[in-house]
């Protein structure tokens, strides 16, 4: 799917494919820098995570394990409350493990706090974050993510990864919705 296929439903690009990719080949880079030997394993997020973790983990000259998890946040609407549900579990034990999370937005940052003190009470050795995008919001909770895409301005975003009702995941690039798209008729 691309800019054209989305019609007037696309607001604007904020960052586009090029600017992406670019920016996942100096974060893979400076993985190289900082895991120059021993273990890593690469927790990609879903569903959000997908794109990100495939287009980096190829731009990585290491050996690296992949895993996937999937959570949930309870809470009413678009806010997250911070308690968070596993929707699907790591198949590798983090026991010992030098891990990295691979998420695609921080917002409030909740769900990568509860998420790195989960992995680091299985037993990981360290666990470091890489997120793709980070919105000034995630000042508020205490996230010190190691490996940060772009910060943007606090608005609601979609591609790469990024759905709105579970739709525009498949965009290479990261852009807002029009309004029309999320307001409902007659509201
Ligand atoms: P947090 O716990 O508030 O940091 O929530 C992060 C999660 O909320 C992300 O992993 C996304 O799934 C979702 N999210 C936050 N902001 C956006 C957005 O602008 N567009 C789409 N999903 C978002
Ligand atoms: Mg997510």
């Amino acid at each position: 799917m691309d800019a054209n296929d989305m019609g007037n439903a696309l607001e604007k690009v904020l960052i586009s494919e090029e600017e992406l990719d670019q920016r996942l080949s100096e974060l893979a880079a400076q993985i190289d820098r900082d895991y120059p030997e021993g273990d890593l394993l690469l927790v990609g997020v879903l569903k959000g995570a997908a794109p990100a973790m495939v287009d980096l983990s190829r731009k990585i000259h290491r050996p690296v394990e992949m895993d996937w998890m999937a959570v949930s946040s309870y809470g009413a609407g678009t806010k997250s409350s911070g308690v968070v549900r596993i929707l699907k579990d790591l198949d590798a034990d983090v026991h010992g493990r030098n891990v990295l999370i691979v998420e695609d937005i921080i917002d409030s940052g909740l769900t990568l706090h509860w998420l790195r003190e989960n992995l680091l009470n299985r037993g990981a050795k360290s666990v470091s974050i890489l997120a793709v995008l980070r919105k000034p919001d995630a000042a508020k909770v205490a996230v010190d993510a190691n490996y940060v895409g772009f910060d943007i301005p606090n608005e609601f975003v979609i591609g790469y990864g990024l759905d709105f009702a579970e739709d525009y995941r498949h965009l290479p690039f990261v852009g807002t919705l029009a309004r029309h798209v999320y307001e409902v008729e007659g509201e």
